[in-house]
């Protein structure tokens, strides 16, 4: 279909709550999913969220592919998860680096639940639900935040470990969500 352009901090349009979605049946939202796959995609990203391509609903799409510098990083699988809930399970959380396709260029440390149960709809509508940790509850958590209007910056506890990926990772090809 087409690779839509993502928005950068500082636009508005990152700052608000997207609406749930109501009509499965919509080709519009068949549209909106091609087009998240097609510009996650061109832009090597992890995941990414409606609102990131201007579209104001609760979509999020993310997982599938590796890349081939970290055979090692748990696979996550590709995941269309719509109108979705989350629910930590214990209140452990553990901090770790994070990048957004709507703050390039930059990593900071973030703290999130290490377990989670979310629950959503597929692109057909039909609920499912997962029980994660590590990486995939923290991906989870990223492009969930999106849906609310909340950029990871926001969920750093300490400003001093935000910085360029060329600085921090020098030669190290990242992917950011
Ligand atoms: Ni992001």
């Amino acid at each position: 279909m087409a690779i839509r352009r993502i928005l950068r901090m500082g636009d508005p349009r990152l700052l608000q709550v997207s609406a749930p979605v109501t009509d499965f049946q919509s080709p519009a939202l068949q549209a909106l999913i091609t087009d998240l796959y097609d510009t996650m995609q061109a832009a090597n990203g992890a995941g990414l969220a409606a609102p990131q391509i201007g579209v104001p609903l609760r979509v999020v799409i993310f997982g599938g592919g590796r890349s081939p510098r970290y055979p090692d990083a748990e696979a996550v699988p590709a995941t269309v998860l719509i109108n979705p809930v989350l629910e930590p399970l214990g209140a452990a959380q553990e901090e770790d680096w994070e990048g957004c396709l709507s703050v390039p260029g930059l990593r900071g440390r973030v703290p999130r639940f290490t377990t989670l149960r979310y629950a959503g709809c597929d692109a057909t509508g039909q609920r499912f639900e997962r029980t994660v940790s590590g990486f995939h509850a923290r991906v989870v958590q990223h492009e969930v935040d999106h849906l609310d209007g909340i950029l990871y910056p926001q969920r750093m506890r300490d400003l001093r470990s935000l910085g360029f990926n060329e600085e921090l990772f020098p030669g190290q090809e990242l992917r950011d969500d």
